[in-house]
């Protein structure tokens, strides 16, 4: 087969140039005659980059003296040359030690002296020979060799790498950029294996000593394998050039893309006379500028870029995002406008009218009010509402707007990660617009805005792209926030005469820094009674309005509103009683609009028909009084919790199990629980396991408040006596029986109120808390403080003492 005219066509081989004197074709250039060749021996020809592989044409330029004296003396006798790589293809005089030792051999086929003195050859590869030795006397190199047979290995594993090997080098060349179409025909074409590894190894574009290596390497599996690497690799190489050349292309061709439809775009507008239009436009910006009040070094700033929108012309991007820019800086709230004077007693009925209750709340408020009157350039502290869901919060903060005759904005800081939200990206970046302060301000068209910072304690920890709390700072820090930098306005804008008010459900994950400038102010949640009260006045009232009905059209029952807060709600505050509210009524408003009654009551009896089954009932009854059950008090983000602790006994090794969500925490102080628990009891304990599970809610609960429950549990478990059913509990203990206080007694004991449960039992340190709880839980609660571990075991359990004593602190 004739590969010629597929292969490179670059000649390679002994290309140094510093040929001899012969100038004339092969025929004529017979020069002194030299002895005849020992039969196995072969002229040799070092080749300083090429490996000529057998069932290959190669073409090769000859230069040295004596490469080109060895390549007559062939020609002229028509004897196979031997041709051998090498090792340093630098090296001009080669001896024997310089040469790889394996090469092929094979006719010249074709000789042409060409102009500059080189000696261009076409070698046929015929076969390998490994050199036996070299032989002297001669004006070139001469060597005995042994030839190399072809290996014709049959066999599956031979077929199988040949399949393989034809497959990627088709892919391979596919992948070539520049390869001719009748490659691949002719790789498909070549049946030998041996044959297609050489030939392949021939054009494969590596370095010459690994084609050597597949050279030399005699046994057909190994070569085939070798080969099969080499492609491989080469073919990931191709790939993933390629790949890169496509997408730079991609890249290329989208931004000429977008060339391409701007200056559509453009033409179109010149044709429907909408080009004329950017003076108007220009024209119209300029007197924006001039009547948005900017401060002077703004408006010399906002007039250059209007210059350079003049000179740009319409249409382009940069146009659109400078125009935009010019917008977004007029639209601002620049002037300060005159201040309505803050009356104190409109802002009381205000805030009466709003919301029921939360009295230290609104006294809080009204002194902060006093304050700004009084010195309304003063630096006055940052209100920070804090508490469950639904308590009011937020329509607290609407109220103030509405009590001092602000505008009321609202951002969202939940789920904020990034700086750039709060203070915008720079222009240069695609897309870019002002944070979300800036934005409230344009919405909000006047500095006299109360801004409502919603969810302060939700925002990002910060990390990769800044840190929001940092930005946040900068906006709440009366020293700083009249020069604002947003990042897309690039210049300062004055937040000093906005009132923020934060919210957040919890305070430890506020950043301590952006604590600092706020005024806490917590609202703990409400009690049963506050609820009905709400409701009656507020929240039924809202809801008949939302759902059409004039108060003369339904009649919700104080029993209905009593049950719905006990056993449809269980919360903090009153956002699921409102919504609860709002179906019963909308049942009522069907009945009405389909004509069947004038006045629809709604009483506890026809709840469960409206709403579904009782959501909170009774599980009280269901858990406690069994030996081994506890009812703690929990504090969650949301408000207070009951949970109910429960211990049993199996056959076991003496150990612990803790299940239900446990922080570790609680499973120290459940350790601890059962250590002080079991002297209460004589019995052995080495033959039982005890489980501790904390069951209700998907929630992870943590903090050792939970130990007094754990123990009263545990105690109950081995004394096989039941703990009081009407008392829950909160305390840490220690190891030496002391009930350590808690935090969160407010939450706590609305819950224990929420749940029905009427003796609640706190440690004695925590006396002092009981001032913050709402009068209506003091009175309807009765509490039983705790110093010791035995003072609970005594009150709830009803046990006399340890079943052995243990040190006694
Ligand atoms: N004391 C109250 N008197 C009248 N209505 C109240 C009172 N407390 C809350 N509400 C009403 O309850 C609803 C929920 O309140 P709001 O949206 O302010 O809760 P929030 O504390 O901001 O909750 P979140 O943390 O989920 O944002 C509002 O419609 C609000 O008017
Ligand atoms: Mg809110």
């Amino acid at each position: 087969m004739n590969y010629w005219p597929l292969l490179q066509q670059t000649w390679s081989g002994d290309e140094s140039g510093r040929a001899g004197g012969a100038k004339s074709s092969a025929a004529s250039s017979a020069g002194a005659p030299v002895k005849p060749l020992p039969k196995d021996a072969l002229v040799i020809i070092p080749l300083r980059n090429a490996v000529v592989f057998p069932g290959t044409l190669s073409p090769l330029t000859v230069g040295r003296a004596a490469s080109v004296a060895a390549a007559q003396e062939a020609v002229k006798n028509e004897l196979q040359a031997g041709f051998l790589l090498q090792r340093d293809p630098q090296k001009a005089d080669v001896v024997p030690s310089d040469l790889y030792w394996v090469g092929t051999a094979g006719p010249i086929v074709r000789y042409i002296t060409g102009q500059e003195g080189t000696h261009h050859l076409v070698v046929q590869g015929q076969s390998r020979f490994r050199i036996l030795e070299f032989l002297e006397g001669w004006p070139f190199l001469v060597a005995r060799v042994a030839m190399v047979p072809q290996p014709e290995t049959e066999g599956p594993e031979v077929e199988a790498r040949f399949l393989q090997l034809k497959e990627q080098a088709i892919e391979a060349i596919g992948l070539l950029p520049h390869a001719p179409d009748e490659l691949a025909g002719v790789v498909r074409g070549i049946d030998s294996p041996a044959a297609l590894a050489d030939m392949v190894a021939n054009v494969i574009d590596v370095k010459n000593e690994e084609k050597q290596d597949i050279l030399e390497t005699f046994d057909l599996v190994r070569r085939l394998d070798k080969v099969i690497a080499l492609v491989s690799a080469r073919t990931e190489v191709l790939k993933l050039s390629k790949e890169i050349g496509e997408k730079t292309r991609a890249h290329f061709d989208e931004r000429q893309r977008e060339h391409v439809l701007r200056e559509q775009l453009r033409q179109i507008q010149k044709e429907l006379g909408e080009g004329e239009d950017s003076s108007a436009e220009i024209e119209e910006l300029k007197k924006a500028i001039e009547g948005a009040g900017l401060p002077s070094d703004v408006l010399k700033h906002a007039q250059r870029d209007l210059k350079r929108l003049q000179r740009m012309g319409d249409g382009g991007a940069e146009y659109s995002m400078l125009r935009t820019y010019l917008e977004w800086l007029t639209e601002l709230p620049w002037k300060p406008q005159p201040q309505q004077p803050i009356d104190l007693t409109q802002a009381r009925v205000v805030l009466d009218e709003d919301h029921f209750g939360l009295d230290k709340i609104k006294r809080r408020i009204l002194e902060y009010l006093a304050v700004r009157k009084l010195n309304p350039e003063g630096k006055s502290p940052i209100l920070c509402f804090v508490g469950p869901p639904g308590v009011g919060k937020t329509s607290l903060g609407q109220s103030i707007a509405r009590a001092t005759g602000r505008v009321f904005q609202r951002v969202a800081l939940g789920g904020v990660h990034d700086e750039a939200e709060i203070r915008g990206h720079r222009r240069t970046y695609i897309g870019a617009l002002p944070g979300n302060i800036i934005q409230a301000m344009r919405r909000a068209g006047t500095t006299n805005t109360v801004l409502m910072l919603d969810e302060i304690d939700k925002t990002g920890a910060g990390g990769f792209h800044g840190d929001p709390a940092s930005a946040l700072l900068e906006v709440l820090d009366p020293e700083q926030n009249h020069k604002f930098r947003d990042n897309y306005l690039a210049v300062d804008f004055d937040l000093s005469r906005v009132m923020f008010i934060c919210t957040a459900n919890v305070l430890d994950t506020i950043p301590g820094p952006l604590r600092d400038r706020m005024e806490i102010i917590q609202l703990p949640g409400y009690t049963e009674q506050e609820k009905i009260q709400i409701a009656r006045r507020y929240l039924v009232r809202r809801q008949l309005q939302a759902n059409g009905l004039r108060p003369e059209q339904a009649n919700l029952t104080d029993s209905a509103l009593e049950s719905i807060v006990r056993d449809y709600t269980r919360e903090a505050g009153v956002r699921n009683l409102e919504r609860e509210i709002g179906s019963s009524l909308r049942h009522v408003a069907v009945q009405v609009a389909e004509g069947k009654a004038e006045c629809v009551t709604v009483d506890a009896v026809d709840l469960p028909s409206i709403l579904g089954p009782r959501r909170f009932e009774n599980e009280l009854a269901l858990r406690s009084g069994m030996p081994g059950v506890a009812t703690g008090l929990a504090w969650t983000p949301v408000g207070g919790d009951i949970l109910f602790i429960e211990a049993s006994k199996v056959p076991g090794s003496g150990r612990l199990i803790l299940t239900g969500q446990l922080g570790d925490v609680m499973k120290e102080s459940a350790q601890a629980a059962l250590t002080l628990a079991k002297t209460w009891t004589s019995d052995s304990l080495e033959k039982v396991d005890i489980h501790v599970h904390v069951p209700a809610g998907a929630t992870p609960k943590d903090g050792p408040s939970a130990g007094v429950a754990m123990f009263l549990a545990l105690v109950s478990l081995l004394t096989g006596k039941p703990v009081r059913p009407d008392v829950a509990m909160t305390g840490e203990i220690s190891l030496r029986g002391l009930v350590m206080p808690i935090g969160g007694v407010k939450e706590k004991t609305l819950a224990a109120l929420r749940a029905g449960i009427p003796v609640v039992m706190l440690p004695r340190r925590n006396e002092k808390d009981l001032e913050d709880v709402p009068a209506e839980a003091r009175e309807k609660l009765r509490f039983v403080w705790l110093d010791r571990i035995e003072d609970a075991v005594h009150y709830a359990i009803g046990d006399s003492g340890p079943a052995h004593e243990q040190t006694p602190s």
